[in-house]
């Protein structure tokens, strides 16, 4: 290895599996975990805090630059606060969720996070080995030169069943509607739509446990470390 740290890049939908699996390998290997999806909410929490209208894409661009986020990156116990205030739960309520979309469309809320993503991994990759980061342009956008560029996918079932674990008393078809609601929102938009790339490597995690597709990230990990 060379005294530059790992990237391990990881884009996929909602469900597929993407931050269990990222904190698996970034805490196996003692690495950095950035989950971008928490720096969308925690931009969309922000803005229904303090009454700007998701939907308008001009005032949300005017007020991009104000909250101040910042994300903790240990894969054990990743933090996310806006404003100094943690808000690990308000940013996973249905509030945020159904708007987290329209706000991540918009191209100012993009640069500023894409840019604070940057600055997190090149920190990671000076001073703690390296990072696991999670989203959906990251192989595309934010580091389209790291070393490992995974694609994560499953059936929209399994997708739709996984979240169903996650959020309590919600029915499987709802979530299922949901997903495909905002799948097509995430890779529609102009500006950085999830898309899987060739130089990606697909996993398809469907019937997969999740020690199961650690252990299949680890071994790219440790060939793309062993490789540098
Ligand atoms: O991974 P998640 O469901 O927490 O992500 C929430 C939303 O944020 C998702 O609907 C799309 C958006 N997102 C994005 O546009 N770019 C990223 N790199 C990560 C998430």
């Amino acid at each position: 290895g060379s005294a530059e740290g790992v990237v391990v890049a990881i884009d996929g939908p909602s469900g597929s599996g993407k931050s269990s699996a990222a904190k698996g390998v970034a805490s196996a290997r003692g690495l950095r975990y950035l989950d971008t999806g928490a720096m969308y909410r925690a931009m969309t929490w922000w803005m229904q805090h303090h009454r700007v209208d998701a939907d308008d894409a001009a005032a949300v661009a005017e007020a991009a630059g104000r909250p101040d986020i910042t994300m903790g990156t240990d894969p054990a116990a990743p933090t996310v606060r806006v404003d100094g205030r943690d808000v690990a739960r308000d940013i996973r309520t249905q509030d945020v969720t159904a708007q987290v979309s329209a706000v991540s469309a918009v191209p100012a809320v993009r640069e500023r996070l894409v840019a604070m993503q940057r600055e997190v991994i090149a920190q990671a990759r000076r001073q703690a080995g390296g990072i696991v980061v999670e989203g959906r342009d990251i192989t595309t956008v934010v580091a389209p030169d790291a070393p490992v560029k995974i694609y994560l996918t499953a059936s929209s079932e399994a997708r739709a069943h996984r979240r169903s674990g996650e959020l309590s008393g919600s029915d499987v078809d709802a979530i299922q509607a949901d997903l495909a609601r905002r799948d097509l929102m995430d890779s529609s938009r102009e500006d950085s739509p999830l898309t899987q790339t060739a130089d990606a490597l697909e996993l398809e995690t469907t019937g997969l446990g999740l020690d199961e597709v650690v252990a299949i990230l680890l071994e790219l990990t440790d060939r793309a470390a062993a490789d540098t």
